[in-house]
């Protein structure tokens, strides 16, 4: 598909695969005087401004931290208003369903109200065939939490005798993720001025290029995304080689 815009370096200096941090909403609100609440509203405006830059500079897959399985142990209504949020943006998902932008929850979903959860399986069920972008929404997803599970399951496999400990690879541990068919993070971005992957995507960014910047995410731009974008194609990517 053309691309709606040109992207700051040649597409196939390109990240295949972002994965955003959308840290810096509670400060952004602070420094206003507003409540917390008011910064993720922001934050989740912002969310679709660069989700939409991505589409139009051809990044084919984005994954976007909007929950952890920590973020539980904040006030119930900074929850409630980030459930809210992810309320209203799937309403808002069914309108550009045009879009051809495959939908996939990484996280466990089992812990979401019934409402929620059924948005969430049924856009996933149908955006299953698009395929210009896929677009991963990280909600109550911790990487140690997937890691376990994962583990789990292939334990289960082994145990009912359809799996040999052998057979285990790094293959069948990626296929067992959330983040199965996905390819591997390339370029990790985490605003807001903090150094943590904060249990974000440790498997899969085992060789990813990390990139931080100062800027809080509500006031994250496609400026801002396009400098990460020419760093890492400035970056020399070994992979252990040499
Ligand atoms: C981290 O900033 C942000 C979160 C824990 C929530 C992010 C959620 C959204 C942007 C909305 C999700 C909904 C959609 C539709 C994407 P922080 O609150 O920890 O900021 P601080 O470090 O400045 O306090």
């Amino acid at each position: 598909m053309a691309k709606a815009k040109t992207p700051p370096v040649p597409a196939e200096m390109l990240p295949k695969h972002i994965a955003f941090i959308m840290d810096g909403n509670g400060r952004w609100a602070k420094k206003r005087g507003l409540p917390r609440t008011a910064g993720h509203v922001e934050g989740a405006k912002n969310f679709k401004k660069i989700v939409r830059y991505c589409k139009d500079i051809g990044i084919e897959n984005i994954t976007f931290y909007a929950f952890s399985t920590e973020n539980w142990k904040r006030p119930d209504e900074e929850v409630s208003a980030i459930m809210n949020l992810m309320r209203e943006y799937l309403v808002e998902v069914r309108k550009h369903i045009t879009e051809n932008t495959r939908f996939i929850v990484l996280g466990d979903k089992s812990a979401f109200s019934p409402d929620l959860k059924r948005g969430f399986d049924s856009i996933e069920a149908d955006t299953v065939d698009f395929n210009d972008m896929t677009l991963n929404m990280a909600v109550n997803y911790g990487s140690r939490h997937e890691i376990t599970g994962a583990v789990r399951e292939l334990a289960r496999q082994v145990q009912a005798g359809t799996l040999s400990p052998e057979d285990i690879t790094e293959e069948t541990i990626s296929q067992a993720l959330y983040t199965k068919d996905l390819p591997d993070v390339d370029l990790m971005i985490r605003p807001s001025g903090e150094f943590r992957i904060s249990n974000f995507l440790l498997w899969q960014s085992a060789y990813a290029e990390l990139y931080f910047c100062d800027t809080l995410w509500p006031d994250f731009s496609p400026k801002d995304l396009d400098e990460a974008l020419i760093a890492y194609a400035k970056r020399n990517r070994r992979f252990g080689g040499v």
